[in-house]
């Protein structure tokens, strides 16, 4: 399968110029799976009015409509980050949607910064859902910080981690590899670029294979990157023929 994710700087507050950036930046291309960053429809930094304003309900919003058909007409799965609606609560969320069906979403639960002012810590488990025999798991950029979070979705049996995300720090990029690794899965990193009320976010969106080596990684503020992978290398969990990262774990020796 082809994985691929979409980086770029999204127009802040303008949701359908921004889907439309996302639209011609990915038309053309083939893939199987596509990532694109966490809130990338709204922009990072809301305010709290604007955040009551731009957040949409899931899965009954103008957003997860436009991706509905999106992956129908271009037969493919596609995660991507969105502010979420629900009555009176707000979450920072991800989405997935496979060939015109909505799969399911997931809440950010590792809120970043000033994310704790603006949205409600995510009250959904770490889910991997099985796409025609895939099993693609789904976190949230700060989730990166919290090996837990990773290794939850690989004991799940992710093979693909889909990972939105709006990085300011650069240190996320050096952690995949790692993630990556210690888990034996691939991850899909899909990162933003630009600045926002003075954050400035750190682009080089990546994905990485289950032996830590980088398979594709952004190198321009727009940036296209795919990589073909086999999901079911995920499955071999050996770092060496008598090393297994899941089987040789001494869970009584850890906290
Ligand atoms: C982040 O979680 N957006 C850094």
């Amino acid at each position: 399968m082809i994985t691929a994710f979409y980086q770029f700087h999204p127009l802040f507050g303008e949701r359908d110029k921004n889907l439309q950036m996302i639209r011609a930046g990915t038309k053309k291309r083939e893939f199987d799976l596509l990532v694109l960053p966490e809130l990338c429809t709204t922009g990072y930094a809301l305010a709290p009015e604007e955040r009551d304003l731009l957040s949409e309900p899931i899965p009954d919003g103008p957003t997860t409509s436009f991706f509905l058909r999106y992956s129908r007409e271009k037969k493919i799965t596609i995660v991507w980050g969105m502010a979420e609606r629900d009555g009176d609560r707000f979450f920072n969320s991800a989405v997935l949607v496979h060939n015109g069906f909505f799969l399911g979403k997931y809440r950010k639960i590792h809120l970043f910064l000033d994310e704790k002012d603006l949205f409600s810590p995510g009250d959904l488990p770490l889910t991997v859902w099985d796409v025609d025999g895939i099993r693609i798991g789904v976190m949230i950029c700060f989730d990166w910080a919290f090996p837990e979070a990773a290794r939850t979705l690989a004991f799940r049996g992710a093979q693909v981690i889909a990972h939105p995300a709006n990085l300011v720090l650069p240190l996320c990029q050096k952690a995949m590899p790692v993630r990556a690794l210690e888990n034996r899965i691939f991850t899909v990193t899909a990162n933003r670029t630009g600045k926002e009320h003075g954050l400035r976010f750190t682009g080089k969106s990546l994905i990485c294979g289950p032996d830590g080596k980088i398979l594709s990684r952004a190198r321009k503020s727009n940036s296209f990157g795919s990589a073909e992978i086999d999901p079911a290398q995920a499955s071999d969990k050996k770092v060496t023929p008598r090393n297994s990262v899941f089987e040789d774990r001494r869970p009584s020796f850890y906290l």
